[in-house]
């Protein structure tokens, strides 16, 4: 890979794409040429190098990046000025690695592993040498990172990376890698940087995040842990796979109030047969009995899952059975996808597609329902008395947005701040959000 020299960046930008560990990958990788002295701009458009960090996950997504790519060099062509430096970094970057220097002569590509070496690697793009770094180094990007110093009211924080579980449509075992869980001490550490930098909530991320583990300790004593720590007022955790959600986990929705009411445990499909065909290692039964279980400690729970309609083979009926195990389960809230084929997956080579106007046809019968589901779950919320975190203000003067303990997205006016806890009754429901009324102010 050859490349002319250039000037070296003085400002950045960085863009994600995809799930909540790119959202966090990209504060680091932010930090991290923060702490090189470049200034990061919000206008893609007026930075010197630009970070794409990339997600893999459906073919859609992939192709952004490229789009992306060849927008910000036209927009600097209509305005006369050089193109940006550009790093691809993330899921894509991992995948295709040199693959998208021959397609879109980028100037450094950097996976999801090796992050910390992106000074270095800009540095030697700015000297026109190769910069290309794609390894899964035993030893953890993190310790390579500076420490974290300012955040929003809601934090992530990643604690396990990868999957060994291999569900055949996936393409994440091979973009993160392995299950890697990242040490106790090392995490609480983190926590307490993002307490003292603003966090009053913390959202525990991991591929299989249900999976952490350290030296017997598992992600219910990480959360126990967390819920003493001064400051944090509030727990989340995801994503989770149903296979790893331990007894105490389940208990730990019981006994630790700073724990919100809330689980996203993704099943993908509502038929046993699609499910082995996808390797997911549960049936529809263990599921719905492992939320029953789950809704036996916590009645209130928000449910959550992500869907895949039209894997290779499946039929009608099989369809049929996965709107029938939403009905059963009335998820609180859904993501739902139309199955895309990911190169290198053992689905990808399954013959039986399912045409593309049927899965479109059945995404929109599945979202319906989860729409429909998500309404009711938001119209039983009126009345509730509960504390709304507040994360922004609003787009209307003195309005301010935070979430509810159910992740609903919660509107009220008042004299409030980011970061309040504040006490209100959820006085009228949307389909996306509701509107609260504070009835008291903490002293926080
Ligand atoms: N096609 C469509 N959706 C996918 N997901 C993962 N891989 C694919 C794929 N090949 C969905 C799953 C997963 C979520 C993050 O993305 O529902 O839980
Ligand atoms: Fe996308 Fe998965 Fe990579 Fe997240 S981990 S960016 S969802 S491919």
């Amino acid at each position: 890979m050859s490349v002319t020299a250039k000037t070296p960046p003085q400002t950045f930008h960085v863009k994600s794409f995809g799930c909540q560990m790119n959202v966090y990958d990209g504060e680091r990788m932010a930090e991290l040429m923060a702490a090189e002295g470049l200034v990061s701009t919000a206008d893609a458009d007026a930075a010197d190098l630009v970070v794409l960090n990339t997600c893999h996950i459906r073919e859609k997504a992939t192709e952004k990046v490229y789009s992306d790519i060849g927008r910000l060099r036209k927009r600097a062509r209509e305005r006369g000025s050089d193109a940006p430096m550009i790093a691809v970094a993330g899921c894509v970057a991992q995948a295709e690695g040199e693959e998208i220097v021959r397609r879109a002569k980028v100037d450094v590509v950097v996976g999801p592993q090796s992050y910390h070496n992106l000074p270095g690697l800009v540095a030697r793009a700015a000297s026109g040498e190769a910069a290309l770094d794609t390894d899964m180094p035993l030893a953890s990007k993190f310790a390579h990172l500076p420490a974290r110093r300012r955040v929003g009211a809601s934090a992530f924080l990643t604690v396990q990376e990868g999957c060994d579980k291999f569900c055949t449509y996936c393409v994440v075992p091979y973009t993160r890698g392995a299950e890697v869980s990242r040490p106790y001490a090392a995490i609480l550490d983190e926590a307490r940087a993002l307490v003292d930098a603003g966090a009053r909530e913390i959202t525990l991320l991991g591929q299989n995040v249900n999976a952490w583990s350290d030296d017997g300790r598992g992600l219910h004593d990480l959360i126990l842990a967390l819920d003493r720590l001064p400051g944090l007022a509030r727990i989340r955790y995801t994503t989770s796979h149903p296979n790893d959600m331990a007894q105490g986990l389940i208990e730990a929705h019981r006994d630790v109030e700073s724990l919100m009411p809330f689980l996203h445990l993704p099943v993908q499909a509502g038929s046993d047969r699609v499910l082995r065909a996808m390797n997911r290692a549960h049936t529809v039964d263990g599921y719905l009995h492992l939320l029953d279980r789950v809704r036996a400690v916590r009645p209130d729970i928000a449910l959550s899952g992500d869907f895949i309609v039209g894997f290779p083979g499946e039929t009608e009926a099989e369809f049929a059975e996965t709107l029938r195990l939403v009905d059963r389960v009335g998820y609180a809230q859904a993501f739902s996808f139309k199955y895309s084929p990911r190169p290198g997956t053992p689905a990808a080579d399954l013959a039986a597609a399912v045409p593309a106007e049927v899965m479109d046809e059945r995404l929109q019968r599945l979202q319906a329902a989860l729409n429909r589901d998500q309404a009711a779950f938001n119209a039983a919320s009126v009345g509730r008395r509960c504390a709304v975190l507040i994360e922004r203000r609003g787009k209307l003067p003195g309005q301010w947005l935070g979430k509810s303990p159910w992740l609903q997205s919660v509107h009220l006016v008042g004299d409030h701040k980011i970061g309040d806890l504040v006490e209100v009754t959820l006085a009228a429901a949307g389909p996306n959000s509701l509107t609260g009324v504070a009835t008291l102010r903490d002293a926080a």
